[in-house]
């Protein structure tokens, strides 16, 4: 073999593509992986972005162990592992550390010192909900208080409308947060506006009716057009229930 390696790219239009800026592509892993190691062995990526090493190693039948600093790359490699496995079964044998596992793991991630890794919780949190479905606001600031946007299909048209993500781990949230959160929806002429606590608001859950439902054309139903969920119903098993996201 030559001391340069030759390897395509991965082509923009590329189902392997994932819009990670610094994807490589499987069969570079996949030659590195072969070379260096036999079925069974442990490969370990210690940074590993969209996971590339890691659904090559699963491809190949390594161990693997992946470490990335946010969760955001955790998140895009459970839904890559997920869309890859034929039965979907493959994330049953995938144990994950470092996200939050109960309320108290919640708050201690919500209440990190620094900047960076306390939003971590509000990625976390939009994308646990929908179980990566959701894409991360990265300009949050400028744009109201939004952490993610979902896409829904709303008619037979296929007319797209926007479900809009606020994550807040305050104790205590005054009725004014719903009406900011309604207000983004109508400003982006969103149909959904969906508010994540850290804390339970019972007094939050209650006031939400208030804003009425959206009528979805394409399945024909109605949602709560501003709903209000905590991080313990998360943990009892509510998910985002959204059509044709
Ligand atoms: C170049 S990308 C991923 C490259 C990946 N190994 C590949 O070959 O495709 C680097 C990744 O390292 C992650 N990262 C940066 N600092 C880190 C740290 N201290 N611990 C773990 N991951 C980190 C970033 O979030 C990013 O996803």
């Amino acid at each position: 073999m030559a001391d340069v390696w030759e390897l395509p790219i991965i082509a923009p239009s590329s189902k392997e593509r994932l819009g990670y800026p610094t994807q490589k592509p499987e069969a570079l892993l996949e030659r590195i992986i072969k070379a260096s190691s036999n079925e069974g062995d442990v490969i370990l990526d210690a940074c590993c972005g969209c996971g590339t090493t890691v659904a090559v190693s699963q491809k190949l039948n390594r161990q693997w162990i992946g470490i990335d600093i946010t969760y955001q790359s955790i998140s895009l490699i459970l839904k890559r592992l997920k869309n890859e496995s034929e039965d979907g079964k493959v994330l049953d044998n995938v144990e994950i550390s470092g996200v939050p596992r109960d309320f108290e793991s919640a708050i201690a991630l919500a209440n990190k010192s620094d900047d960076k890794t306390r939003k971590e919780f509000e990625k976390w949190m939009v994308l646990r909900y929908s179980d990566n479905q959701v894409i991360i606001n990265e300009k949050k600031g400028g744009d109201g208080g939004i952490d993610g946007i979902a896409y829904i299909t709303h008619n037979h048209e296929r007319e797209i409308k926007k479900v809009i993500f606020s994550v807040k781990s305050n104790v205590k949230l005054s009725p004014a947060v719903l009406r900011e959160l309604n207000g983004a929806v109508e400003r982006e002429n969103a149909a959904i506006g969906i508010l994540l606590t850290l804390y339970p608001m019972p007094n939050l859950v209650k006031d939400s009716n208030q804003y009425g439902l959206y009528f979805n054309e394409f399945n024909r139903r109605d949602y709560q057009k501003i709903q209000v969920v905590c991080v313990d119903d998360i943990f009892n098993g509510a998910f985002m229930v959204l059509p044709n996201v």
